[in-house]
């Protein structure tokens, strides 16, 4: 541990949600970052919709499911989550004893927010014949509450893995469990959930794209809203997405996700075009405001003085491991 006021450095992390210490301007951050890595058999894992400069350093790029694998099975005495707060809530309930560390405990996620605990507790006991499926974002303590967690890669596989008579609930994302119900003929009980970065492509504007880019395929995640969907030519997660834009002989796409993935796409296929899809406010493309808190600077940070440190409660832990735990075995038996 360096020599810094750690008193003054916990009461910032309180309210800023990350350390707040100055660093040496001349000072390499990758050299740095890489070098702590080694230290401390740390493994630094990132979700495709970091900033690309993480991207660049992370032992480990991708989606929801693949980051909880990589949780799952990884070695390293510590694990540094570029992401946000319930991916590394993931990874400390799949590592009890380990320290999870995330550059900024304000990362959060609009769609985990739209569950809280006790309208969602309340819900489900209104519908006690049902099973709850989770999407993997939401809070440790809606993962507790429910019986199956899935993400976009495996939500499919893992509702048609139900016999045809069980009542599901899919909780927090409306727009994905549509989607689902659409693709699976399932008849969800859906909880009125979204994703503030998928909620607001602009039909309009993406139209309009269209226009300009004939030859363009418009691909989307499934947070994304039915009328965006629609019109898509290829739907899936961002690594199911990714893989598309490889193998696909197109060679202009207009993507309808977040801006992060348009960095792994560029660099798997340096000639293709790739147009970010334009949401309906004044910007061009569009950013998680939460994925994008975690810095350079951050990471570098709590790499070094260890925090802030991902921690929950023992028994929410316990509870929220089993339904995780069944997502990654019906993962590996459809070879997810
Ligand atoms: P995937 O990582 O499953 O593609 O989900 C995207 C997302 O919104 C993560 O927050
Ligand atoms: Fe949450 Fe949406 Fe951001 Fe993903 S992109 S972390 S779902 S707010």
């Amino acid at each position: 541990m360096k020599d810094i006021n750690i008193d003054v450095a916990i009461s910032n992390l309180e309210t800023e949600g990350f350390l707040k210490v100055d660093i040496d301007p001349a000072l390499d951050l990758v050299a740095a970052i890489n070098r702590l890595k080694k230290e401390k058999n740390a493994v630094l894992l990132a979700h495709y919709y970091q900033d690309s400069e993480i991207q660049d350093i992370a032992d480990y790029i991708g989606d929801s499911l693949g980051l909880a694998q990589q949780a799952e099975k990884t070695s390293a005495d510590m694990i540094v989550f570029a992401g946000v707060h319930f991916m590394a809530e993931t990874a400390k309930i799949l590592n009890p004893h380990k320290k999870v560390l995330l550059p900024d405990l304000k990362a959060g996620c609009s769609l985990a927010d739209s569950a809280p605990t006790e309208a969602f507790k309340y819900f489900r006991e209104k519908h006690p014949d049902h099973i709850v499926i989770s999407y993997i974002n939401c809070t440790a303590e809606i993962k507790a509450l429910s019986d199956i967690i899935c993400t976009s890669s495996n939500a499919q596989k893992i509702v048609e893995s139900l016999p045809l008579e069980q009542k599901i609930i899919f909780a927090p994302d409306r727009n994905l469990g549509a989607y689902l119900i659409k693709k699976t003929g399932r008849d969800m009980l859906l909880w009125n959930g979204a994703c503030m970065v998928h909620e607001i492509f602009s039909l309009e504007k993406i139209t309009k794209l269209k226009i300009r880019h004939p030859k363009a395929k418009l691909i989307s995640h499934p947070e994304c809203e039915d009328q965006i969907l629609r019109i898509s030519d290829y739907i899936g997660s961002t690594t199911a997405l990714l893989n598309y834009t490889q193998n696909d002989n197109a060679q202009e796409y207009i993507v309808a996700t977040e801006t992060g993935i348009l960095h792994q796409m560029q660099l798997a296929s340096p000639n293709k075009l790739f147009i970010p899809g334009p949401p309906t406010n004044h910007c061009a493309c569009n950013d998680c405001p939460h994925m994008k808190l975690n810095t350079l600077e951050k990471l570098y940070l709590c790499m070094e003085y260890e925090m802030p440190e991902i921690n929950i409660e023992e028994k929410t832990m316990i509870a929220a491991r089993k339904p995780i735990e069944r997502m990654l075995e019906i993962s590996k038996r459809y070879g997810l």
